[in-house]
C-alpha cells in the first residue's frame, strides 16, 4: 500500500523538492517529452545537492537549462549570460558553480550569480539578472513547465 505524501510540488524557483528523493523511480536521463508541454528533464536523485546540472530539453545539441540544487530547492534558468546575447554559461558539462558552490558562474568572462534570484553580483554585467525558468517536481521527478 502506498502512503500519501504532503510535499509541496509548487512551480515556481526555489521550488520545494519533497523530502522523499529515496522513493525515485529509475526513469531515462535523457530529456524526454511528456503530456502537454512539461518537459522530462531527470530524476530529483540526478541532480545532487548543493551541484547543478545543464539540459537540452529542445534537444538542440546544447544545455539552454541550468538547474541548481541546494537542499531541498532546486532553482532553475535558462543557461545563457546576459552580458553577451545568452552566452552558453558552464565552463565544462553540468559545471556551473564556483569553488563554494555559492554562486552560478559564468566561464566566458566571469559573471557571477547569485543562485537564488539570478542576479548578477560580481562582474561585468552587475545588476542584470538570469531568465528563470519554471520547474515541477511530481513523483520525484523533475519537469521543465513551457510556457
Ligand atoms: S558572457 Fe558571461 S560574463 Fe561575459
Amino acid at each position: 500500500m502506498r502512503r500519501s505524501c504532503s510535499c509541496s510540488s509548487s512551480a515556481t524557483n526555489g521550488l520545494r523538492v519533497g523530502h522523499h528523493p529515496e522513493r525515485a523511480v529509475r526513469r531515462p536521463v535523457r530529456p524526454v517529452p511528456v503530456s502537454g508541454t512539461d518537459v522530462f528533464l531527470c530524476r530529483l536523485v540526478d541532480v545532487p545537492d548543493g551541484g547543478s546540472r545543464g539540459f537540452d530539453p529542445a534537444r538542440t545539441g546544447q544545455d539552454t537549462v541550468v538547474v541548481v540544487r541546494r537542499g531541498e530547492r532546486l532553482y532553475a534558468w535558462r543557461d545563457a549570460c546576459p552580458h553577451h546575447g545568452g552566452t552558453p554559461m558552464a565552463w565544462r558539462k553540468d559545471a556551473y558553480l564556483n569553488a563554494a558552490r555559492d554562486r552560478i558562474v559564468c566561464a566566458a568572462h566571469g559573471a557571477q550569480f547569485d543562485i537564488a534570484t539570478g542576479i548578477c553580483t560580481l562582474g561585468p554585467c552587475l545588476g542584470q539578472r538570469l531568465q528563470k525558468v519554471a520547474l515541477d517536481v511530481r513523483d520525484n521527478e523533475i519537469y521543465l513547465k513551457e510556457t
